[in-house]
């Protein structure tokens, strides 16, 4: 894991197998298929650093050999918020590593012209207050959407958020940083910045599109 001074918000998983991975993804020629896997495993990977602090107690355990005093998850159980759509490709993998989390859906896009977050669907547990929220979205660019996706969770009552990211732009962390101090970030990929169009660079295009196969 590595921390940067400029984004204490942030953890970038670095490991050999997350570079290799994304970089895989980034391929332009890379198949629908193998894109979706590659998302799920990382997501996988993301929401297991994503939990590392997650409270445990005291537990009796009987092996067939003894009885010790063990460890479990303590409190309610997380929820993985997927911000629609890009969101989805990443439950597979957050839920494989945490099985008994529940899912709560976001959804926005980005207006094309003024790449603002536009709110569509909100469904989150009713005592989401009361729960660990893993929020999920393969991109971070300017930051509009998964700040407004954070906006909705906290009218919502959502008080331990944090979220991940498979590729972030610097602008996105610092505008998180501004707007959700409170939230950390973890991402597999922290890229270079913006085009002019609000793109990741070097990136990998549109997220939506490459996993849903709607280019
Ligand atoms: C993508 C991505 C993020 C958002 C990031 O979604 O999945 O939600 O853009 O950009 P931002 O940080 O500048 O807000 P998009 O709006 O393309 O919608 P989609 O998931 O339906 O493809
Ligand atoms: N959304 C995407 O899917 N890709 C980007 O590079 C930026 C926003």
């Amino acid at each position: 894991m590595q921390t940067d001074p400029r984004h204490p918000n942030l953890t970038v998983l670095d490991h050999p197998l997350v570079r290799h991975k994304v970089d895989r993804l980034r391929m332009s020629d890379t198949p629908t298929k193998t894109f979706k896997e590659l998302v799920k495993e990382l997501s996988l990977l993301l929401a297991y650093e994503a939990t590392r602090d997650l409270p445990v107690e005291d537990v009796p355990i009987s092996t067939p050999l003894e009885t010790f005093t063990g460890t479990q998850i303590r409190g309610k159980k997380t929820v993985l918020v997927p911000i629609l759509r890009a969101g989805l490709g990443m439950v597979a993998g957050a839920h494989e590593i945490i099985p008994a989390a529940r899912v709560g859906h976001v959804g926005l896009y980005r207006d094309e012209e003024t790449l603002e977050p536009v709110e569509y669907y909100a469904n989150v547990p009713s005592d989401v207050e009361e729960r660990p929220v893993l929020v999920l979205d393969p991109m971070l660019a300017t930051g509009g959407s998964a700040s407004a996706a954070i906006d909705v969770l906290k009218k919502r009552g959502a008080r331990r958020i944090r979220m991940a990211n498979l590729v972030a732009a610097p602008e996105g962390v610092t505008r998180m940083g501004e707007d959700h101090p409170d939230v950390h970030i973890f991402v597999a990929a922290l890229d270079r910045g913006l085009n002019g169009n609000g793109y990741i660079l070097p990136g990998l295009g549109d997220a939506g599109d490459r996993l849903f196969g709607t280019r």
